[in-house]
């Protein structure tokens, strides 16, 4: 993977301090003299490769640093140490040739001129980069097509819904043919339709172009369809770097025991420690069982009951992110 990758972090981090109030007026005025400061460590020692082409998926609970390692590598943020390079520049040096060849979407903030129709804002955007008509032409036609915001490039874009906004945000980050995307929750606050979209939208441009996308979402769905590889970080620190599928297997610590019964139904209390019930609709029952115990309560439901169906599956993604979030798993796990 890092000989051709794209994007390499090298120890990165990127620490805060942070202005400590004291409470009440003696705390306000001992602050005057002598101010306490807070160390936040955002980002904290970060590494990893991202080959060309790749779209990976960047996870981690809230704080946990993922706006602040995209904003050191989009270069709008200083490291306090480490390295960085995205298709061999140092992103906070921000060359001009580096930034003609990225981009960054953040779902949270406005980058199109706010009272100008998305239009405007390309052709802006065609000059300052200097993008051939043709290009500049096929490019638009094929997203606005994609997306389904044809009608609405003469609209302001104060005018707009967010998740046309969002739409447009995304076609003004891919008009000049960045080799490297970055994007910050692009589907936040959007519909389902609207996500869809945008997810079949940024893998056609992944597929067409071979272009890299890092991206964060708290949305499952999004990774699930987008993502082979997820890189999880909490407190500034990666915990998981790997395959998507191998993330279930390593962190996913129960099943989904289904079980359809022929004849009468345990009652809901009857399964005790043996698992939890998670849905209880006769003759089906759901349980959530720690994965080592699946085969010995298999094996005594087999026994004592007839069955008509029976599955075992793997709890949603959402619930083995939410244990990777609270392990305590210090190293990092490579899949
Ligand atoms: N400019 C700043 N000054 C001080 N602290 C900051 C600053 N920017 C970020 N932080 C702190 O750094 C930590 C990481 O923030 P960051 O925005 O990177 O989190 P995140 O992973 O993007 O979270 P979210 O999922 O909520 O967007 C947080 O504790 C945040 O409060
Ligand atoms: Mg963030």
């Amino acid at each position: 993977m890092a000989d051709q990758a794209i994007i390499t972090v090298r120890d990165l981090r990127r620490h805060f301090r942070v202005f400590q109030k004291r409470e009440g007026f003696l705390g306000a005025l001992q602050g005057l003299f002598r101010r306490q400061y807070r160390l936040v460590k955002a980002v904290d020692g970060v590494s990893f490769d991202i080959a060309e082409g790749e779209i990976v998926g960047f996870l981690g609970p809230n704080g946990a640093g993922k706006t602040t390692t995209l904003k050191m590598l989009s270069g709008l943020l200083y490291p306090t140490s480490g390295e960085a390079r995205v298709m061999g520049f140092v992103p906070w040096e921000r060359s001009n040739e580096f930034r003609r060849r990225f981009a960054l979407v953040m779902g949270q903030r406005n980058q199109l001129w706010w009272d100008l129709p998305a239009i405007e804002s390309f052709n802006l955007q065609k000059e300052i980069y200097a993008i051939p008509e043709r290009d500049f032409k096929r490019r638009l036609d094929d997203l606005t097509e994609l997306l389904g915001v044809a009608d609405l490039l003469h609209q302001p874009v104060r005018e707009l819904s967010l998740g046309e906004r969002m739409k447009m945000e995304l076609i003004g980050a891919f008009l000049h043919g960045p080799r490297v995307v970055l994007l910050d929750e692009p589907t936040i606050g959007l519909d389902v339709v609207a996500q869809a979209t945008i997810l079949d939208c940024l893998r056609e441009f992944n597929k067409q172009n071979c272009t890299t996308i890092l991206l964060t979402s708290h949305y499952m769905r999004d990774v699930e369809k987008l993502c082979d590889r997820i890189i999880v970080i909490n407190h500034g620190r990666i915990i998981y770097d790997g395959a998507l599928e191998g993330v279930i297997e390593r962190f996913g610590r129960f099943k989904i025991v289904r079980l359809q019964f022929r004849g009468t139904t345990p009652p809901r209390n009857a399964w005790g420690v043996r698992g939890e019930v998670v849905d209880y609709r006769p003759p089906v029952v759901c349980l959530r069982v720690e994965r080592d115990n699946v085969p010995a309560l298999l094996h005594e439901i087999l026994d004592q009951a007839e069955l008509d169906d029976i599955s075992v599956e793997d709890p949603p993604l959402e619930e083995v992110i939410g244990e990777v979030f609270t392990s305590t798993t210090e190293s990092v796990v490579t899949a």
